[in-house]
């Protein structure tokens, strides 16, 4: 089958095109690389570098590429940051999707399957359930549920197939280490091998279950290849619920083979960030019960294998937006705005 994977040089759509080509499929890796690089693309794949936010690309890209389906993975996903880059967000994640969605349409796409996230439940009681309504409590999160609910409405009118994955607080091999905005079990590791302290924002007691990218991604390509999928909303990852604290303290242990923290790097205790929800994690059963999804991954082992990984390819430089926050003032958080981390 011919698959466009937008995002496809990024951290989860270069994992999806692996499993795509391994299965025999036809695949075209779309990305403009504000977040990932061309040496995450599988060279099997066709490599197009192209900005969705740009209409006459996207469509070109769509043309070009003939996707019978199409994986949506390309976001500026950065959720925390959307308060203070909220144009970004706006043009990579709501007008991207829709200037590749509407050519595919129109060129007869068969399925879209597409990444949203679990940040549409907004500050809803936890564990999520794909039943609870779209709630979004922040810019990144009202795209996505935008993104969902276009997708919906469009294929009523249309007639293609959709189905819709929430991932959450994944993490693995080929994380972007240089984003100083987003993935903190990638900050901490990348802090850690620059020798470093982490950051902690609040009183660390912030729930969340990481999610290991060879759990998260058999099930989003596999599940969105299949019919059973079709129509449906499902979350994906770990129900490992965990505390930032806690997190901290397993990256600590695996990174000192069990030992303390050295003197030094004791974690530094920052200002909570604002909208920033205390408690989320969501409940498989729909992507256990219909797609037969199981996280096998501990989180323990998931991150012996990321710092095995980042120990090889080593220490990143922390890269700082290059024209600073749109929105910048005192309520960035201050690891940004001295450029902390
Ligand atoms: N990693 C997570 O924990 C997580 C959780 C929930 C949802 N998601 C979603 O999963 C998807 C992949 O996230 P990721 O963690 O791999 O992030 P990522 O930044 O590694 O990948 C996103 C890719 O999209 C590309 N991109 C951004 N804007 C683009 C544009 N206008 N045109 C073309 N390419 C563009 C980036 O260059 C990047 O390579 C995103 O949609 C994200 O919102 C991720």
């Amino acid at each position: 089958m011919r698959v466009l994977v937008t995002g496809g040089a990024g951290f989860m759509g270069s994992h999806a095109v692996d499993r795509l080509l391994d299965q025999g499929h036809e695949v075209t890796a779309a990305d403009s690389l504000i977040g990932g690089f061309v040496e995450n693309v599988n060279p099997a794949a066709e490599f197009v570098e192209c900005d969705l936010a740009d209409r006459e690309a996207a469509a070109d890209l769509v043309a070009s590429a003939a996707p019978e389906v199409i994986f949506h993975f390309a976001a500026d996903a950065t959720e925390g940051r959307s308060q203070f880059t909220p144009l970004s967000s706006m043009d990579n994640n709501m007008v991207g999707y829709l200037n590749t969605l509407v050519p595919a349409i129109d060129r007869r796409l068969s399925k879209m399957v597409l990444v949203s996230s679990m940040s549409v439940y907004g500050a809803q009681q936890p564990p999520f359930r794909e039943t609870m309504p779209r709630l979004p409590e922040d810019v990144y999160a009202a795209m996505k549920a935008s993104m969902e609910a276009a997708t919906e409405h469009l294929s009523a009118v249309h007639g293609f197939d959709y189905s819709i994955f929430r991932p959450h607080n994944v993490y693995g091999e080929r994380q972007n280490l240089a984003d100083p905005y987003r993935n903190v079990v990638a900050i901490f590791i990348n802090s850690l091998l620059r020798g470093r302290a982490i950051h902690i924002y609040g009183d660390g007691e912030q729930r969340r279950a990481y999610s290991y990218i060879g759990d998260t991604n058999p099930v989003m390509v596999d599940g969105g290849l299949s019919d059973r999928s079709n129509g449906r909303i499902f979350n994906v990852g770990s129900s490992e619920d965990v505390s930032i604290n806690q997190l901290a303290d397993v990256v600590r242990d695996v990174f000192f083979d069990g030992g303390p923290w050295p003197a030094g790097l004791e974690p530094k205790y920052m200002p909570g960030r604002p909208l920033e929800v205390k408690k989320a994690f969501c409940a498989h059963d729909a992507a256990e019960q219909v797609l037969g999804f199981r996280n096998t991954t501990t989180l323990r082992k998931g991150v012996e294998a990321m710092v095995r990984w980042a120990r090889e390819v080593g220490p990143r430089e922390p890269a700082y937006l290059p024209n600073s926050l749109e929105i910048g003032g005192e309520h960035a958080p201050a690891t940004w705005r001295e450029q902390l981390i």
